[in-house]
């Protein structure tokens, strides 16, 4: 039976954590939860005991006979501090050891995730922000909180996540993908593009967002920084991305492009619109007139080319000796961000090393799928046949990666989140 501490400290979303203590028994996990003391003003120890089933204690001082403050973190398969306060943070990044749950995480060699729950100005101060770093860069997963309403009126980023969001990113830390990608930022668009006609309607396409969405939370479980930019998609956000939420082909291009400029790895999953009507109509269109006027289309960016394009441009000039390079959308590259493309020092040069396109095709797959990979400069290229209940809104997938150097890699039919799983694995080689 697994081992896991569930420590919580003092946040109003404690609450939630019984939630997500009960989907750990249920699911067979041996729960030892370790509160902070004043953890235990919002949630009493009677209810950690009964529905954990262990005792609960937040002192070192209690059954000192086992040792509890070394035992505790030494025996357990995870450690998952939910919510995760400032001061709990704080206190992990800097190895204090004043209570039996940072102890615990002192003594424990498994991995531990946090899920942060605080205002809004608490999780955007500098020293928070300092605290996360430091303790993502020893390898925790530190899941972004969801945005949303907070205690009192305020909303804003420092809601924990769902507890089923959490269950998640533990469950499949658990089984054991992670780590590959602890330090690295990765950017994931999802969901298919909308081309406004008029107010009301627009030219879009079957993508659901779900192989994006399980790119990201896989993403995530490896401990690595997700920016999810999102079209369209009604699924509920995952837990510890960024989420950012457009429309049309050229939002998705902003977001992504602003976002690619500090990212070690970016996954084009979105199905992007080729061509938008070259006049949206302020108004709706009204079917009054006899014949309706056609709807005359223009060619989007396209993005995957573009980024594929703009790393050729910037590995050029700097064998050239004009760089360092600017990251896109003006945003320059700062000490410490490496030399950039070329020599790939740190952690994410200007511009990301890895680039992965997917192919939707609907025949001739392999062959399309390899000229689309020539065509737009990418690394690694997922193609994947598609057409009435394949792939669309479905949560299998099956599909063959493509690399630049001419490899193949099968990825048989089956859940959305094992074909998430074997990109990142490539994508964590060729970042290795
Ligand atoms: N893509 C993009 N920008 C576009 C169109 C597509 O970035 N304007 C990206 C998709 O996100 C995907 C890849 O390119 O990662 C391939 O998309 P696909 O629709 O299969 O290819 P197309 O470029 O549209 O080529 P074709 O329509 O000729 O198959």
């Amino acid at each position: 039976m697994t081992s896991v501490v569930l420590g919580v400290s003092a946040g109003i979303a404690v609450y939630k954590s019984c939630e997500l203590l009960r989907l750990f028994t249920e699911s067979g996990h041996d729960v030892r939860v370790v509160p902070t003391r004043d953890a235990l003003r919002f949630v009493g120890e009677p209810t950690w005991a009964a529905l954990s089933g262990n005792p609960v204690t937040t002192e070192v001082w209690e059954s000192v006979h086992e040792v509890p403050h070394v035992r505790i973190g030494q025996s357990a398969d995870l450690v998952v501090v939910a919510p995760a306060t400032a001061d709990v943070l704080a206190r992990a990044a800097h190895g204090m050891a004043n209570d039996l749950l940072t102890n615990t995480l002192l003594t424990a060699r498994c991995p531990v995730v946090f899920a942060p729950a605080m205002h809004t100005e608490m999780w955007e101060h500098p020293a928070t922000r300092a605290n996360v770093a430091t303790l993502r860069e020893r390898g925790a997963i530190v899941i972004e909180p969801a945005v949303g309403r907070l205690t009192g009126a305020d909303s804003g980023p420092g809601r924990l996540p769902d507890p089923a969001e959490i269950f998640e990113v533990c469950r499949r830390v658990l089984a054991g993908r992670r780590a590959h990608l602890a330090g690295r930022h990765v950017v994931v668009s999802a969901g298919g593009t909308r081309e406004a006609i008029d107010p009301v309607r627009f030219i879009g396409n079957r993508s659901s967002g779900l192989q994006g969405y399980a790119l990201a939370r896989t993403a995530v479980a490896r401990g690595a920084e997700v920016t999810l930019v999102a079209a369209n998609v009604s699924l509920p956000d995952p837990a510890g991305a960024k989420v950012v939420r457009v429309e049309s082909a050229r939002q998705l291009r902003d977001a992504v492009l602003a976002a690619a400029g500090h990212a070690d790895a970016v996954v084009m999953a979105a199905a992007v619109a080729d061509f938008r009507p070259v006049r949206r109509s302020d108004t709706k269109i009204k079917k009054s007139s006899a014949e309706p006027d056609p709807i005359h289309l223009t060619k989007n960016p396209d993005i995957l080319a573009e980024l594929g394009e703009i790393r050729r441009a910037r590995r050029e000039a700097y064998a050239a000796g004009d760089g360092p390079y600017d990251a896109p959308e003006g945003r320059r590259s700062h000490a410490g961000d490496g030399p950039g493309i070329g020599r790939e020092a740190g952690t994410g040069g200007p511009y990301p090393r890895v680039i992965v396109g997917f192919a939707a095709e609907t025949d001739d797959v392999l062959a399309n799928g390899r000229a689309k990979l020539q065509r737009k400069g990418c690394d690694l290229l997922v193609v994947n046949q598609v057409g009435e209940n394949l792939a669309f809104g479905t949560p299998d997938n099956a599909a063959v990666v493509l690399t630049a150097e001419g490899d193949s890699v099968e990825i048989p039919r089956g859940p959305k989140e094992d074909l998430a799983d074997v990109v990142w694995d490539l994508v964590a080689q060729r970042l290795a």
